[in-house]
């Protein structure tokens, strides 16, 4: 006998079948066009701090971790997501390297019996998430526990202020913060480096566009 539908098939379809567009959209499109940084600045950063020993939290579709430097086998990959079909989806695309996978809610403590990590990517999840960055900040408590002193801490997220602006993106952002894809009004490059400040030794936050690429090592 079938189950009556709920909200969650839609949703659920729509997430796959829109998975194979994101690369395209957002790496191609959105990400040089719109937001003024070309998707080489995260392919960069990926190879300057991404470590053998490596958890990648908000995974999409695994683009940026796909073009790491590693060869197959070369590096421990683990996976976190909210969502199962993005961990699914970068766990093939990935396969090569036998990613572990986790399910998790990156706004809650994450716990994981498993080693911890050299480094951590957080690529395009803050600007996900809801509330201002001191609540964002819950993030990165929530990646402490997964952390190896001195591990390396990277990621990227889109700003909404302290930033030159384009028509083009202020109306994709308005749009896409109204759609809820996008959570972060009063998001900047400043309130970024203190939540930082607040919990590692070393930071960096670089603004590119309307992006802020950031880097930071040695939690307190
Ligand atoms: C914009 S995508 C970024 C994907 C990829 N890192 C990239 O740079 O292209 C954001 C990802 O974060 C995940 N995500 C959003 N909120 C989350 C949360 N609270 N906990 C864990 N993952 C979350 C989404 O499911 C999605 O896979």
């Amino acid at each position: 006998m079938r189950t009556a539908r709920t909200t969650q098939d839609g949703a659920r379809i729509y997430r796959a079948l829109l998975l194979p567009f994101y690369d395209f959209l957002i790496m191609k499109v959105l990400s040089p066009y719109v937001w003024r940084c070309p998707s080489h600045h995260y392919v960069d950063l990926y190879r300057n701090f991404m470590s053998r020993n490596h958890a990648d939290i908000g995974v999409g579709t695994g683009y940026v971790l796909d073009r790491c430097e590693f060869k197959p086998d070369e590096a421990r990959i683990a996976l976190f997501d909210l969502q199962q079909n993005c961990l699914d989806y970068t766990a093939k695309r990935l396969a090569r390297f036998h990613p572990e996978v986790y399910q998790c809610d990156a706004m809650e403590a994450i716990r994981v019996t498993a080693d911890r990590f050299d480094s951590i990517a957080l690529g395009g999840i803050l600007h996900c998430v809801p509330g201002n960055m001191e609540k964002k900040g819950a993030v990165f408590e929530a990646i402490k526990p997964l952390m190896r002193s001195g591990a390396n801490l990277f990621g990227y997220t889109i700003l909404n202020q302290g930033i030159k602006k384009t028509l083009v993106s202020r109306m994709i952002y308005f749009i896409l913060q109204k759609l809820r894809v996008i959570n972060g009004l009063d998001d900047s490059a400043y309130q970024l480096s203190l939540e930082l400040k607040k919990r590692f030794k070393f930071i960096n936050v670089k603004v590119i566009g309307c992006v802020a690429l950031f880097a930071a090592h040695s939690p307190i």
